[in-house]
């Protein structure tokens, strides 16, 4: 199958068109249902019924395509007062299997609400297909910086300090809260796109779910998180899209990246 490629199209669509047990990863990050009120993609469905049963079928395509061993991680996002992801993530438990759910930490409040806590999280659904997942676990180790390491080093009971030390310098298992700071207006790596995510933390996710060479699939593609994300780890990927607007972005930002690093090409 062809790959490192953009479909321009509708992701149901475009899903049904690809074989069965193809992509290792799937990174979806579908748009939310009224939580960007000012973007027409967010906006398309009459009812939340609509939106739902409108994922149970892109789900459902993308979980024929992921490999057996394989993990699909949705991204959702709580609106103002909406709780249909909830929903979403209830209904999808029961038509497949759950893995986890890891809690996106993006540092910052947004949205800020008047009644209530100001939110900080997004929250990304796990499937998996099989009972057997490829997982990285040591791939996306946090390193312990050199005081934390000196300071374990402190304790006595253990006899073998080399050892000990070999242990702490591959840093601790990372949870499923994951904490990377969301992309600022002024940031750097802010390419035009609204929900553009960042390279840091879709990297983790292809990290721990894929080995080099294999597959990561975006069927809400946006800006090319994922393809940037795929090339600096050696990864193929394919992403739909069905904006010609952020078709033509994430090619701009895939060329631009050619050109910082050849070498990923
Ligand atoms: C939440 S954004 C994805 C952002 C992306 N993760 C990034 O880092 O740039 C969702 C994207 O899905 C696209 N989209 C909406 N409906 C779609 C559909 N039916 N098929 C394919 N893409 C769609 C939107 O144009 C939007 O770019």
């Amino acid at each position: 199958m062809k790959a490192n490629l953009i479909i321009q199209g509708d992701a149901l669509t475009e899903l049904r068109k690809l074989p069965e047990c193809a992509a290792q990863a799937i990174i979806a990050d579908p748009p939310y249902f009224n939580v960007l009120e000012d973007e027409a993609w967010d906006t398309q469905w009459k009812t939340a019924a609509d939106y739902l049963a409108w994922c149970e079928e892109w789900a459902g395509e993308a979980m024929r395509v992921l490999c057996d061993e394989g993990l699909c991680f949705i991204f959702g996002q709580l609106g103002k007062r909406e709780h249909t992801f909830l929903h979403l993530m209830s209904q999808l438990s029961r038509s497949h299997q759950f893995h986890d759910l890891i809690i996106w930490d993006r540092a910052v409040g947004y949205n800020e609400r008047r009644d209530s806590f100001t939110p900080q999280y997004e929250m990304i659904l796990v499937l998996r297909k099989g009972d057997e997942v490829k997982f990285n676990k040591d791939a996306v180790r946090i390193p312990y910086d050199e005081k934390t390491i000196a300071q374990y080093l402190k304790d006595t009971r253990y006899k073998n300090m080399d050892a000990r030390k070999a242990h702490l310098e591959k840093g601790k298992f990372a949870t499923n809260i994951l904490r990377v700071p969301s992309l600022k207006g002024t940031s750097k790596e802010k390419c035009g796109h609204p929900s553009q995510k960042p390279l840091d933390l879709i990297e983790k996710l292809v990290l721990c779910s894929t080995d080099e060479g294999d597959l990561v699939l975006d069927p809400f593609f946006g800006s090319g998180t994922t393809a940037a994300a795929a090339l600096r780890l050696k990864r193929k990927w394919i992403g739909i899209e069905r904006d010609e607007t952020y078709v033509q972005l994430a090619r701009r930002r895939l060329h631009a990246l050619a050109s910082a690093e050849p070498q990923l090409f």
